[in-house]
């Protein structure tokens, strides 16, 4: 694992949109997507570069069950928001919270998933050291599924959404075990509010306890950070 602590933040976003070209020069052609308050000011750097993925295809990490496609706060609104509108890829996926079998929608996820490789997967990292929406005590071999979650990831969340009554319950998330299938893992981790879940990640004790931990393993692993840990 890498570690590159810039306590610049525009510096920062500067260096992970960096790490998309190179990828991309390095012949990435699929990329495994965030979305969060933290990949804002990084897809504003993307979309502002002349990265091009039109012929490249992205699979998004997750999406809230329940929520509708046109909601604002649905992931998939998100990415047409921050991302896909200004630089579209020649495909991209994200679950189907509309989905009406929720757990088969997981199922048939994780079979696309399968079926490719991530060449790149972009992670940010929750309080509770979330990755994706797996919770802590995720197993790290889940694949894609069905997760209720926490209420420390609802009341985080709470702030995109006009109540917390309004944050869903439930979503659908890549696994563990399909996260650690990417080639690359860069995650970014901003701000004081992560510095208990990055530090588990670099000084603690790999554990489902907090799922963050289960990046121990992966030989790419880069973390972009402002906190020195
Ligand atoms: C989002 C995701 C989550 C977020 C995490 C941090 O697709 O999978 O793991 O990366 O909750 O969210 P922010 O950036 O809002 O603090």
């Amino acid at each position: 694992m890498k570690l590159e602590v810039i306590s610049n933040l525009d510096e920062l976003y500067t260096r992970g949109m960096e790490l998309f070209k190179e990828a991309k020069e390095n012949g990435a052609k699929t990329f495994g997507l965030a979305t969060g308050g933290t990949m804002i000011p990084l897809y504003e750097k993307i979309c502002a570069s002349d990265l091009d993925f039109s012929t490249c295809e992205s699979f998004n990490l997750d999406e809230y069950v329940g929520l509708p496609a046109t909601h604002t706060e649905s992931y998939v609104s998100f990415m047409k928001k921050h991302l896909f509108n200004q630089k579209p890829f020649a495909k991209s996926t994200l679950p189907n919270g509309e989905a009406k079998d929720a757990k088969a929608e997981a199922a048939a996820y994780e079979q696309k998933l399968q079926a490719t490789t991530l060449d790149f997967q972009l992670l940010g990292i929750g309080v509770n050291g979330h990755i994706g929406f797996n919770e802590p005590g995720t197993p790290f071999d889940a694949p894609t599924h069905v997760v209720t979650l926490t209420e420390s990831t609802r009341e985080a969340n709470a702030r995109f959404f006009h109540s917390i009554n309004e944050v869903p319950t439930e979503a659908i998330t890549m696994g563990i075990s399909s996260i650690l299938r990417a080639k690359q893992i860069v995650l970014i981790a901003v701000g004081e509010k992560k510095r208990a879940a990055l530090e588990a990640l670099i000084h603690g004790e790999k554990t489902i306890d907090v799922p963050v931990t289960a990046l121990q393993d992966h030989a790419n692993v880069i973390v972009l950070t402002d906190l020195t840990i």
